[in-house]
């Protein structure tokens, strides 16, 4: 149980928040941390010891950027003021007509002060403070209404969960940004993507905005995500801004991110200049960037301006020249990943853009293909987005001679020539081809990866090896792999040869979610791996699974239940797994925490939280699940219980017009008491 707190571990708690914070702006901020991640680390986990202890976690404590759990739907949530779009120029005559524009409409003749900032291409988000607090992070939305993100945008580190007291802290504030994923941590994700046999994300910002509107915030975290923040919905409170300039310097002061370079200067000569050296910074900028907005600087000059109908009359986005290039596709090919899917990938007629030579680009899936109207011999342009994949952006149809030819979806696999499928309404070709060399290789480089079994020195080079000299063949194999083998082969000496047995043998102490992870179900990802192992005790427990029993798992949907009961119900692959075991694989099973059915104290009901509780709500929600309940996310005729915390939310309205009974959180542990002999509480 929870023992009582002493001021001394107060305070020490206290400070590890601080500290913590510090050191995350240091880092996600600045970029210049001040400490080694070993001792970041240890605070880290000093701290989770300490709240989890004492059950005392400070509403800004950095360990709740972590762990909630997915929702079932996105509330929807009004802005109080709606968030607006910009007009754009295209030259700098449009530039300067803005100028002109301003001027006239103000009345004044002497030159404006603008700022400067890049235009972020990301996705807008408003962040709502409440007595400094981070209180909701909503999309934009349609720009009077959006969603509400808040369990996503709290695992961003660069957000502040709490303003840092630097003078005044207004009462509530909304303050919008742009969320933005950085080129080279968009290349990263989406090569991952590419090996995990998943759709490629078309740009950054498609990848930032598919990584906000995640219903899992587990997904989130594991995305690099950042912030920049540049304008103001409403405030209340004894604050007023009077200028872009004064709130950037508040935002700063205040540990916000902000802009990579927010330039004040009159006149709008001056403003082109700085347009012209922005462009040229702009390979130079880590994130993706198409333009650079101009604002009046003075909020009293931005008030009389006012807005049109989506537009402030005050601010102008001026759009850099894209990197597009124009080229013929000499031929459309396929290319097999793991799970079989052929993705399509035109090959180009050689095109420089921006500096690099581009020869090919993936087309996505043939559904695009026709979507685009994409032909082999068509001119098309391509774009490069900074250092992004290249990818078709549209087809100069007038370039068309009429020998261009559709491409057919491919019959045959491209890599082992069996026919392929294509399930109804599905937008993938998939090769089902149990010998696939393509795939089989694509299987065992991800079987052997970081988040799979985690062998180094099994990576894409020496699988191909092992792969084309005959020593691999299946995953099993690798078991089976000799030092002398490997010693036959040109790339092995021999302290690489004995390493590479080491990886393997150490391998064989695998955690079951990793491995249900590694043998690569189809769409069983980390995630649904881990619920898998909370699940199932032994992977003999898996053997001929029926669906139903996968969905009885809370957030596992049709999809993975039909793919996990077809794969653990085939014969060939449960010899496998036998044979795996016989090699000397030892499967240990660390997650599985629940109990057997029938003995669960909470089992059948269905819980749903509101409000702040004294502990983690992810904590509170494997309390319950631990006992056997279920955790929804919305209140419904069939919720049973209410659990509420302080400042509950609109769920408490609708459970009491339902007659959900509330219930407090020290009630709710109550509850797993009376109900049960032997409690599962905190450990
Ligand atoms: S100011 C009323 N500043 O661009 C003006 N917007 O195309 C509101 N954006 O919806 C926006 N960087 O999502 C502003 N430095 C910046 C920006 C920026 C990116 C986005 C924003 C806006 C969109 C308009």
């Amino acid at each position: 149980m929870t023992e009582k707190i002493s001021e001394n571990i107060k305070r020490e708690i206290e400070k590890l928040v601080r500290d913590i914070n510090h050191h995350n702006y240091r880092y996600y901020v600045l970029d210049s941390p001040v400490i080694l991640d070993e001792e970041y680390d240890r605070l880290y986990r000093r701290l989770k010891e300490l709240e989890a202890h004492y059950n005392y976690i400070l509403p800004d404590s950095p360990t709740l950027r972590v762990g909630a759990p997915p929702l079932e739907k996105f509330e929807k949530v009004k802005h109080s003021a709606p968030m607006l779009s910009l007009d754009n120029a295209f030259s700098f005559d449009e530039v300067r007509e803005f100028d002109k524009r301003i001027k006239r409409l103000l009345n004044i003749d002497a030159d404006i002060e603008y700022t400067i900032e890049p235009k972020y291409d990301g996705l807008a988000m408003e962040l709502t403070y409440k007595n400094g607090l981070l209180f909701r992070a909503s999309t934009r939305g349609d720009g009077y209404e959006g969603e509400d993100v808040t369990q996503n945008i709290k695992t961003i580190k660069s957000v502040p969960l709490r303003i840092e007291e630097s003078g005044t802290i207004p009462d509530v504030i909304d303050i919008r940004g742009e969320v933005y994923m950085n080129l080279n941590d968009f290349e990263t994700l989406n090569k991952q993507r590419e090996h995990n046999g998943e759709p490629l994300f078309a740009n950054p910002r498609n990848a930032a905005a598919g990584s906000v509107r995640q219903l899992d915030p587990s997904i989130t975290v594991s995305r690099k995500l950042y912030l920049a923040c540049y304008g103001i919905g409403t405030v209340q409170g004894e604050i007023a801004f009077k200028s872009q300039t004064g709130f950037i310097d508040w935002l700063k002061a205040a540990r916000f991110p902000i802009p990579a370079r927010v330039e004040t200067v009159k006149g709008i000569e001056k403003i082109i200049n700085l347009i012209r050296e922005f462009e040229e910074a702009r390979q130079s900028f880590p994130f993706e960037t198409d333009g650079a907005v101009i604002k009046v600087n003075d909020f009293g000059l931005q008030q009389r301006l006012g807005v049109k109908t989506r537009e402030p009359r005050w601010a102008i986005a001026y759009k850099f020249q894209a990197h597009q290039g124009m080229t013929r596709i000499k031929e459309i090919r396929g290319s097999v990943g793991r799970t079989g899917v052929i993705t399509p990938f035109a090959v180009f007629e050689p095109v420089r853009i921006g500096g690099v030579t581009v020869s090919r680009s993936t087309l996505h899936n043939w559904d695009e293909i026709e979507r685009k109207d994409i032909r082999v011999g068509d001119t098309v342009v391509v774009e490069r987005a900074g250092d992004v994949i290249p990818h078709v952006v549209t087809v100069v149809k007038d370039k068309r001679t009429g020998k261009e030819k559709i491409p057919p979806i491919p019959e045959k696999c491209p890599a082992c020539g069996s026919t392929v499928v294509r399930e109804e309404g599905q937008v993938a070709v998939r090769c089902v081809s149990l010998h696939c060399p393509a795939q089989v290789q694509e299987k065992i480089i991800h079987f052997a990866s970081r988040g799979g079994m985690d062998i180094e020195g099994l990576g894409e080079k020496n699988v191909e090896l092992l792969y084309s000299t005959g020593l691999i063949k299946r995953f099993e194999d690798i078991y089976r792999l000799k030092k002398e083998a490997l010693l036959e082969l040109p790339r092995f000496a021999d302290k690489s040869a004995q390493n590479l047995i080491d990886a393997i043998e150490k391998s064989k102490q695998a955690p079951m979610a990793k491995f249900l992870f590694a043998i690569g179900i189809l769409h069983v990802g980390e995630y649904a791996a881990k619920l898998l192992a909370k699940n199932f005790e032994k992977l003999e427990d898996l053997f001929h699974v029926k669906p139903e029993r996968i969905m009885e798992i809370r957030q596992m949907g049709t999809k993975i239940a039909f793919s996990v009961s077809t794969f653990f119900n085939d014969d060939k692959n449960i010899e496998t797994l036998k044979l795996l075991k016989s090699l000397g694989l030892k499967i240990t099973n660390p997650d599985f925490t629940l109990k057997k059915r029938g003995e669960m104290p909470l089992e059948g009901s269905t819980f749903v939280i509101t409000g702040i509780l004294s502990k983690a709500r992810k904590e509170v929600e494997d309390l319950i699940e631990r006992n056997g309940g279920h955790v929804s996310s919305a209140v419904s005729a069939s919720t049973d219980y209410l659990v509420i915390g302080e400042d509950p939310g609109s769920k408490l309205q609708k459970a009491k017009k339902l007659g959900v009974e509330t219930i407090s959180f020290d009630e709710l542990l109550q509850l797993i008491k009376r109900r049960s002999g032997n409690p599962r509480l905190f450990d």
